[in-house]
């Protein structure tokens, strides 16, 4: 099995690479934007699980890239099994935090969605005419739980839309290519990466208390999920968004 994970290089990109190894992958491609180090930590946990890494630098946002990116994929086997979508613009931390909303949701549109999707219709490309293999190929997005029921504030109305769009894609390339092509979305809820390990205490208490399963989601809980349903096992699912939250709470808070 071979198989290309975009965002490999933190988060749940790199727990989904490394879950590809533990489940058998022999070889995993980790794209990464800038982070050279983290896409090598990830490498050495694909090697330990007795996988063949490979790593490439990619920004999704750009064209050459991209191509770039699908050549690579298609190096070390004339086959890509599973293709996970993971990347995504962090606009909540680091000096992207002081942006104006226009230039995030300019930012997301165009790795979130412009660049995913245009990757994505590169990849289905390829896909439809490799050789067939063991199971059918899959790919995974990665959507947001609240997003299309709307949250408030900013990050809401940035990451609401942009996530729905995801979502809204995956459904109609789904409907594209099957049966020759397995599509499907996770959509976490709120889970423990970057941006969680530095979020106030109100938020703190907020990430538990929206989930019914009462605990902040961690990046292998959303891993394990993607990497089941681009496997042999979730051969009769496609066109599906299915939410890693721990269940949304919609009791009352303090209910007796
Ligand atoms: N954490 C959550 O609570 C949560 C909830 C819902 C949805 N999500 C989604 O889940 C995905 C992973 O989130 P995460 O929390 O694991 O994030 P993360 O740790 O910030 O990882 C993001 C990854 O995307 C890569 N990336 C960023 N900009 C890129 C660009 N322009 N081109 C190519 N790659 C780029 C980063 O690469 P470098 O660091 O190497 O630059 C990194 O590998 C994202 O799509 C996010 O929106 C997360």
């Amino acid at each position: 099995m071979h198989c290309v994970v975009t965002g490999g290089s933190s988060g749940i990109g790199r727990a989904t690479a490394i879950r590809c190894a533990q489940a058998g992958a022999r070889t995993v491609l980790i794209q990464y934007q800038k982070n050279r180090d983290g896409a090598e930590q990830t490498a050495e946990r694909i090697e330990a699980a007795g996988a063949q890494p490979t790593l490439v630098a990619a920004d999704l946002s750009q064209a050459d890239d991209r191509h770039r990116l699908v050549a690579a994929a298609w190096q070390p086997s004339d086959r890509v099994d599973a293709w996970f979508h993971i990347a995504g613009a962090d606009v909540l931390t680091g000096t992207a935090q002081q942006w104006s909303f226009d230039d995030k949701l300019t930012r997301l549109w165009e790795v979130d969605v412009h660049g995913t999707i245009s990757l994505a219709r590169a990849v289905a490309e390829r896909m439809l005419t490799q050789p067939a293999g063991p199971a059918t190929p899959a790919m995974l997005f990665t959507g947001w739980d609240q997003a299309t029921e709307g949250m408030e504030g900013d990050a809401g109305q940035m990451f609401g839309p942009i996530k729905a769009a995801v979502m809204a894609y995956s459904r109609s390339l789904a409907q594209t290519l099957a049966p020759r092509v397995r599509v499907n979305c996770v959509a976490p809820g709120w889970i423990q990466t970057a941006w969680g390990d530095t979020a106030n205490d109100s938020w703190q208490q907020r990430a538990r208390a929206q989930a019914l399963m009462n605990r902040w989601g961690t990046a292998d809980d959303v891993a394990a999920m993607a990497v089941h349903l681009c496997s042999g096992d979730s051969e009769f699912i496609t066109a599906q968004t299915i939410n890693v939250n721990g269940g949304w709470n919609r009791r009352p808070h303090n209910a007796p």
